[in-house]
């Protein structure tokens, strides 16, 4: 099914809102029947698992856990040791879930591994430097379905991440939505 209304989407995303950041993606995802979704920057999963919580088909966790250079605010100050000890942590907690994959690489590259018109919901939270985020968008807008949604984190001031979200929206002239005040998103169109 196809959700072409932007304006009812908008009045749902505001009305999902909770106190609660991580209690957006349950309802959001029964209500927008999301089976495939993926993380772009996963760290310990945190959001992963919440995001997960509605039990998808598939639910793919994209990170590099290493540090290549300058990632996010919040792992440019891990050690190689570090970073390592996240992954298995991060592993840990979903082990025993079949329906989750892990891909441990370059968020943009690992794009590459999927078909277009795949997933029902991607969510990038990974570099988020103009550069960054924009290939990050680029490479994953078209693995999104017609009708659903891209999403990410950190739209706000001081991340690069409004610059390249900015400048992909308009040339796409696709609706800028917020599920969040910091958490945009686009439906794909
Ligand atoms: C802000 S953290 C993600 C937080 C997570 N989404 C959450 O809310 O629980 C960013 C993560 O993205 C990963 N990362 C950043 N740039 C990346 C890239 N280009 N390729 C792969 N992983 C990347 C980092 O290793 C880090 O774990």
């Amino acid at each position: 099914m196809l959700f072409t209304d932007l304006n009812a989407i908008e009045a749902d995303f505001k009305a999902i809102k909770t106190r609660n950041y991580y209690k957006i993606w349950e309802p959001f995802m029964r209500k927008y029947n999301c089976q495939r979704v993926c993380e772009l920057g996963v760290f310990k999963g945190d959001n992963f698992m919440n995001m997960i919580a509605h039990g998808p088909k598939l639910a793919v966790a994209v990170d590099s856990w290493r540090n290549e250079g300058v990632h996010s605010e919040k792992d440019a100050k891990y050690s190689k040791k570090e970073l390592e000890a996240q992954f298995e942590y991060f592993r840990s907690r979903v082990n025993y879930l079949p329906f989750v994959q892990i891909i441990v690489e370059n968020t943009a590259k690992a794009a590459e591994r999927f078909p277009n018109n795949y997933f029902d919901f991607v969510y990038i939270d990974a570099d988020h430097s103009v550069e960054g985020c924009t290939k990050d968008i680029v490479s994953w807008y078209p693995k999104v379905k017609y009708g659903k949604f891209l999403v990410g984190h950190d739209y706000r001031r001081g991340f690069g991440v409004v610059e390249a979200v900015n400048k992909f929206v308009a040339e796409k002239k696709l609706k800028l939505m917020f599920l969040a005040p910091s958490t945009w998103a686009v439906v794909k169109v």
